[in-house]
C-alpha cells in the first residue's frame, strides 16, 4: 500500500552500535526540516506491545520456544502497525522506528536459524506490500558492539546470546542491504560520532529531497 504523505524510516543495527543516540540526531534533524515526526520502536511502540517486549526480553524466558518468539515480534508488529504507525503516515506524519521487519530476519532468522521464507509468509500476512521507505543500517564489528553494550549493566535475553549469536545477525542485515539497495544505508558504525552525523545527515539530505509531496 503506498503511504499517502509521511516516510517510514527505521534504523537497525546489532547491540552496541549507538542506536538510541542516532535515533535522537535523527528526530532532531527532522524536526529542524520541519517534519512532524512520530518516533517509536520494535518490539513495542503500543501498550500491548511494549507488554510483549517485556515477555520477549525477560530472562526468566531464556529457553522460549523460536516459534513463540517470532509469533510474539509480529504480534507486537501487527498492533504497532494498525494503532501508531500507519495513522501516523495517514496523517503525513514521518514514521522514526527504531527496528522493524528487518531484525525479524536478523535476529529470528539469521540469529535463531529460522527458515526466511517462513518469516517472509508472515510479513506478507502482517503487513502486506508495506515496506520502510528507508532502513539505515548501523555497522559495527559484533566484538566492538558487545564492549559498548556490556557497559549499560543489566543484559536482556538477546544481549545474553554467544558472540556467533550476533555475526550472524550481522551478516543478515548486511545481505539484506545488498538484497534491498533502494531503501538500504549502510553506515561504518565504528567511526567517531561526528563521522556517524555527518553520514547520517548526508542519507537524511537525499531522502528529504526526493521527498516531493
Ligand atoms: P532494542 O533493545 O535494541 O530496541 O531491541 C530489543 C531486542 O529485540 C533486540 O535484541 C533485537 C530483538 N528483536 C528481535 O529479535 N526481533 C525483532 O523483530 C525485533 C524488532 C527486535
Amino acid at each position: 500500500m503506498p503511504h499517502m504523505q509521511g516516510k517510514l524510516l527505521t534504523l537497525e543495527g546489532i547491540e552496541g552500535v549507538g542506536k538510541s543516540t542516532n535515533l535522537n540526531y535523527i528526530h532532531e534533524w527532522l524536526k529542524a526540516e520541519g517534519k512532524q515526526v512520530t518516533v517509536t520502536r520494535e518490539p513495542g511502540g503500543t501498550p500491548l506491545g511494549e507488554e510483549i517486549r517485556r515477555l520477549l526480553l525477560d530472562t526468566r524466558f531464556q529457553g522460549m520456544d523460536d516459534e513463540c518468539e517470532l509469533l510474539l515480534v509480529f504480534a507486537a508488529r501487527a498492533q504497532h502497525l494498525s494503532r501508531v504507525i500507519r495513522p501516523a503516515l495517514e496523517r503525513g506524519e514521518w514514521v522514526l522506528c527504531d527496528r522493524f521487519t528487518d531484525a525479524t530476519y536478523a535476529y529470528q532468522g539469521g540469529g535463531r536459524g529460522i527458515d526466511t521464507a517462513r518469516i517472509a509468509r508472515l510479513e506478507e500476512s502482517v503487513q502486506g506490500t508495506f515496506r520502510p521507505d528507508l532502513t539505515i543500517l548501523l555497522d559495527l564489528p559484533v566484538e566492538t558492539g558487545l564492549q559498548r553494550a556490556g557497559k549499560r549493566g543489566d543484559l536482556d535475553r538477546f544481549e545474553r546470546e554467544e558472540t556467533e549469536f550476533f555475526e550472524r545477525v550481522r551478516q543478515s542485515y548486511l545481505d539484506l542491504s545488498r538484497k534491498n539497495p533502494e531503501r538500504y544505508r549502510v553506515i561504518d558504525a565504528s567511526q567517531s560520532l561526528d563521522k556517524v552525523q555527518d553520514d547520517l545527515g548526508r542519507v537524511l539530505q537525499s531522502l528529504v529531497r526526493s521527498h516531493t509531496v
